[in-house]
C-alpha cells in the first residue's frame, strides 16, 4: 500500500450531516463537513483517550465532536473546545492537542483525500469529461474485493485474461487466446495502453450495436490519482462514435481488502431502461475477476513482476510495476513488516500527514512506518 495519494474515500452522496467512518490503507479516518458544506478529512482515532471520532457528531461550528468527553475538532485537527474546561481555551488545559488532517475535496461525485505527506508531488486528479458531457448516461455501482489491492487491479489490467476469464476472444487473431501487440506507454498520469482488435461480439440486447467482421479500439487509461483505470471501448466498431467507458477507482482498505468503486458511461441505447442490462453486463465481467483474485494467492499480494511471464504476455503490468516502484523508491511504500511489529507491540498508528511533516514532534500516534526512499 502507498501513501502520497489521492484516494476516493467516498462517494458525494454517502457524506451528510454526520460524522462518517471510513478504513483505508488498513487505518481509520473520519469524514465530515465543515461549515461550508466542504468535506474534511481527520485520523478517526481521538488524541485525547483514543475514541472514534467518526461515533461522534457534526456541531454548527463544522467541528467534530468526540463521543467520549466532547472534545471539538476543526477540519485542520485544532482543538476548538473542551467541554470540562467551559471557555478556557483547549492550548492552556491540553497544551500540545492537535490530530492529523487529510486534504479532502469534492470532485466528480466523490470525495477525494489526499493520505500522505507530500502533496506537492503526487499526481493531480484528473478530468472527468464524460460527467458533464450529455450525450453520455452512466450507472454507479461499488463492490469491495477481498483481495489485496494489486490483484485487484490486475483482473482489469492486462488483456490476456480476457478469453480465458470473460470469453472474450481476439477473433481476428491466429491464436484467438492471444491479444494482437497493443501499445504501452508511461504518461505523466500513470500509463496509456491501446489495443485494436476484432473481439467477440456481445450478445442479446448489445447484439446490434457492431457490424459481423469489424474492428474494435480499446484505450486503457491508468492514473496515479484515485488508482484509476479508465477503459474506453468503441464498441459499434471504429470510427462508430458509440463508446463504452468505465472509470474503476481502488482505495486499499486494508492489505487483503480493496473497494472498487465504478462509473459505467454509455452514449447508445441510453434509454434509462437500458441501465439494468448495461450494469449487468458489466457485474458479471467484475465478479467472475473478483473471483479469480480473492482466490489468489499469497494474500497479501505481489510486491513486484512475477518472475514467470508469458512470451507475449504483460507489457501493461510491467508499466505498472515500474508506476509502483518509483512510489517506493520515493519512500511512499507502506512497510507492512515493521508496522505489524509496531501493531503486535500494542501501537496504534496513524498515516503520516502534511502538518507531522512540517513538525514531527507531539503527535499522540506513531506513523505508519514506510520503506525507505531509494532516491537519495
Ligand atoms: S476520548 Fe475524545 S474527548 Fe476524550
Ligand atoms: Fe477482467
Amino acid at each position: 500500500m502507498y501513501t502520497n495519494v489521492w484516494y476516493v474515500a467516498a462517494r458525494s452522496s454517502e457524506l451528510k450531516n454526520k460524522p462518517l467512518h471510513v478504513k483505508m490503507l488498513g487505518t481509520d479516518f473520519v469524514l465530515f463537513r465543515d461549515q461550508e458544506g466542504k468535506p474534511a478529512c481527520l485520523s478517526n482515532a481521538c488524541p485525547h483517550r483514543g475514541a472514534s471520532l467518526s461515533n461522534g457528531s457534526c456541531n454548527e461550528h463544522g467541528m467534530v465532536v468526540c463521543p467520549f468527553h466532547g472534545w471539538q475538532f476543526d477540519r485542520e485537527g485544532n482543538c476548538g473546545k473542551i467541554p470540562s474546561v467551559g471557555e478556557d481555551d483547549p492550548q492552556t488545559a491540553a497544551p500540545g492537542v492537535k490530530t492529523d488532517h487529510y486534504p479532502a475535496i469534492e470532485k466528480h461525485g466523490l470525495i477525494w483525500t489526499f493520505l500522505g505527506d507530500e502533496p506537492n508531488q503526487a499526481e493531480p486528479i484528473f478530468e472527468l469529461p464524460e460527467l458533464e458531457d450529455p450525450s453520455f448516461t452512466y450507472i454507479e455501482h461499488d463492490v469491495i474485493f477481498e483481495s489485496n489491492f494489486h490483484l485487484a487491479k490486475f483482473s482489469n489490467l492486462d488483456y490476456v485474461h480476457l478469453p480465458i476469464v470473460h470469453g472474450i476472444k481476439f477473433e481476428d487473431q491466429e491464436n484467438p487466446f492471444q491479444p494482437p501487440p497493443h501499445q504501452v506507454k508511461r504518461t505523466d498520469y500513470g500509463l496509456t495502453a491501446f489495443i485494436q482488435t476484432e473481439a467477440t461480439y456481445s450478445k442479446g440486447e448489445w447484439e446490434n450495436v457492431r457490424e459481423k467482421g469489424t474492428q474494435v479500439k480499446s484505450v486503457l487509461k491508468y492514473f496515479m490519482a484515485g488508482q484509476t483505470l479508465r477503459g474506453e471501448v468503441e464498441i459499434g466498431a471504429i470510427g462508430s462514435g458509440r463508446f463504452n467507458c468505465f472509470y474503476e477507482f481502488s482505495t486499499p482498505i486494508d492489505q487483503t481488502t480493496t473497494m472498487m468503486r465504478y462509473y459505467f458511461f454509455r452514449n447508445f441505447m441510453t434509454q434509462k431502461e437500458m441501465d439494468a442490462v448495461a450494469l449487468e453486463k458489466n457485474l458479471k465481467n467484475i465478479l467472475e475477476d473478483k473471483e479469480i483474485a480473492e482466490a489468489q494467492v499469497p494474500k497479501a499480494g505481489p510486491d513486484g513482476m512475477p518472475t514467470i511471464v508469458g512470451k507475449h504476455e504483460d507489457t501493461i503490468l510491467k508499466v505498472y510495476w515500474e508506476l509502483m516502484h518509483e512510489m517506493r523508491d520515493k519512500g511512499w511504500q507502506i512497510d507492512n513488516k515493521k508496522w505489524q511489529a509496531l501493531v503486535a507491540s500494542g501501537e496504534y498508528c496513524v498515516v503520516p500527514s502534511i502538518a507531522r511533516k512540517v513538525n514531527p514532534k507531539g503527535w499522540q500516534y506513531p506513523s505508519i512506518p514506510r520503506l525507505e526512499s531509494t532516491n537519495g
